[in-house]
């Protein structure tokens, strides 16, 4: 037991300083100085991206100021090359381009980088601006201020890095609590630190519909009050944040059930003001709502996903509103129907219309769990349950999102009494076969939003998401060699401004025990 703990130490011992941890690394202990400016990060100003991230890092990398130049290392050049020719280059549409030009993030865009720092030079290679971007957060998690030399240090390294999940997210909940814009751009800006790429975002839910849909304009009377809404305006700058990061934003519109707040506006999608959901399966109103949401969406959230919920759906208000009774008597002669076909049909008929906007469906897994191999092909499946066996879900040719393992639950981030070194236990792909593992596209981290608001969302979030982070990006799976670098990234994220909860408490979100430092390991200088 003493050798196999001596060993974990050693390994830990010899870890770079950060979170998630690079899949291949070689630093030395020689300390580097660096020398901050403006203009440290060199990249093609031409690309707004890159131009953006070499202004964003300069103080999260050189966060203490600085006097005049020393001696040291003046610059990260910064190199992008797709490996593609000029000339076709030019040939080629640009990628996921929006009408103004813009270019975003997509599944399975190459995020691999080489950093190369030595005495005399620093380059980071990528072969995409989103590769380049998550090497800029690397070297800015390399680079230590010495307070006693007023100097920044780097260590020499050389990095060859890459995710080994392509879909690394965390889902917010604003049907639960409204999460003001200001907490959504902040809660974005954070999600790079741990090199995660996608913001699910869970608009609505039973209880509020926050969110402006042009075409249907009476469905935010559904929001909680007033003032909590999010405008087209709200939306597109929380896409746009995301985006210069590296973010996708993926909505989710979740029906037939946990969707009472629609009735607020359109009382005629629901089976009646005493028996709100699931949404009304028997009218052509309720689908017609639901492709002008999704129309209006599509025009919003370029990303190719959207998530259509299908969750927890009892059918009970249908087969009590005597409409809809009549209507499945009638359906249910017709073509043979059982009241379950109806939920299938409800479902189909929502991913259908997500594809007539080309987009890609996502659903909850007890779609799959209900239907199994019917589903059309597209359809990614999000899998949250112990329940659903993941082996079958892509022996059956689907792409799937997984935020359960090791304890049940564990990617809950609502669920208090989860740990950091739970959820770091889990790895999505760990039930599946090797020839099948890459069906499994990552996972997120579910923030439900019933306790949560902009008051607690850090605390609850932090660091538990970023243990999610590491097993999403990283090939360990070490909680004690972790631990120490988890420690180290919950300093940073505060130094950042993003308020982590201490990773030794019970309840997620304790406040610290008495004075201490960030690391809780009590250290006299
Ligand atoms: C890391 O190194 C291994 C072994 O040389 C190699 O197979 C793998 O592709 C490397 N990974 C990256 C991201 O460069
Ligand atoms: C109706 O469905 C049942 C069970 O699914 C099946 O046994 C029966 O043969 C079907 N009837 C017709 C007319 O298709
Ligand atoms: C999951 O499904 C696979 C493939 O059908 C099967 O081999 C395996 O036994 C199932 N696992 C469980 C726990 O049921
Ligand atoms: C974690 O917290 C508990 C209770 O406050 C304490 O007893 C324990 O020593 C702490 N563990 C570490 C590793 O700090």
């Amino acid at each position: 037991m003493r050798s196999v703990l001596l060993v974990a130490a050693a390994a830990a011992a010899k870890q770079p300083p950060l979170w998630p941890l690079p899949q291949n690394y070689s630093c030395s202990t020689q300390k580097l100085t660096v020398i901050p400016s403006p203009a440290f990060f060199r990249v093609d100003a031409g690309n707004d991206v890159l131009a953006a991230a070499a202004k964003r890092y300069i103080p999260l990398a050189f966060p203490h100021g600085w006097g005049a130049p020393g001696v040291g290392l003046p610059a990260l050049s910064v190199v992008v090359d797709d490996g593609v020719g000029a000339t076709e280059r030019a040939a080629r549409r640009p990628r996921r381009a929006d009408d103004a030009g813009a270019l975003y993030p997509a599944l399975g865009d190459d995020e691999s980088y080489k950093l190369r720092i030595t005495a005399t030079s620093a380059t980071l290679k990528a072969r995409t601006v989103w590769g380049a971007l998550r090497g800029l957060e690397t070297f800015s998690q390399l680079v230590a201020y010495n307070f006693d030399t007023a100097t920044y240090q780097v260590v020499a390294c050389t990095i060859q890095d890459a995710p080994r999940y392509p879909h690394r997210g965390l889902m917010v909940d604003s049907g639960r609590h409204f999460l003001p814009v200001a907490t959504l751009l902040h809660v974005v800006d954070a999600l790079p630190f741990a090199k995660l790429n996608v913001l699910h975002w869970h608009l609505t839910d039973t209880q509020s519909f926050p969110v402006e849909t042009p075409s249907r304009p009476s469905l935010w009377r559904g929001s909680f009050s007033k003032r909590e809404r999010y405008s087209v305006e709200d939306v597109k700058r929380v896409v746009e944040r995301a985006r210069l990061r590296g973010v996708r934003v993926v909505p989710e519109f979740d029906t037939p059930g946990h969707a009472e707040s629609w009735c607020s506006g359109y009382p005629g999608v629901c089976p009646s003001p005493t028996c709100k959901t699931p949404l009304d399966v028997s009218k052509a109103e309720t689908f017609a709502v639901l492709d002008d949401v999704l129309g209006d969406a599509a025009k919003l959230f370029p990303d190719a996903f959207v998530h259509l919920g299908g969750d927890e759906v009892d059918t009970s208000c249908w087969a009590s509103t005597p409409s809809i009774q009549q209507w499945l008597r009638a359906v249910l002669r017709a073509r043979n129907w059982t009241t379950a076909d109806a939920y299938s049909y409800f479902v189909s008929t929502a991913a259908k219309i997500a594809r007539s906007h080309q987009k890609r469906p996502i659903q909850w897994a007890e779609v799959f769990d209900e239907f199994g191999a019917t589903l059309d092909k597209s359809t990614i499946v999000h899998v949250w349950k112990l329940s659903t066996n993941i082996t079958e879900v892509v022996e059956n040719g689907y792409d799937c999102l997984v935020n359960v393992g090791y304890v049940a639950d564990s990617w809950y981030l609502d669920n208090l009494d989860v740990t950091w070194a739970q959820a770091y236990a889990s790895d999505p792909r760990a039930t599946v076969p090797p020839h099948l593992q890459t069906k499994v596209l990552g996972g997120h981290g579910e923030m439900w939003g019933e306790t949560v608001d902009g008051s607690d969302f850090d605390a609850t979030v932090w660091p538990r998401l970023a243990a999610i982070g590491e097993r999403l990006w990283s090939s360990v799976d070490d909680v004690d060699a972790a631990w120490p670098r988890l420690e180290a990234f919950r300093c940073l994220l505060l130094e950042r401004g993003v308020g982590a909860a201490p990773l030794n408490n019970s309840m997620a979100r304790a406040a610290p025990v008495g004075p201490g430092a960030c690391t809780q390991r009590r250290r006299r200088i």
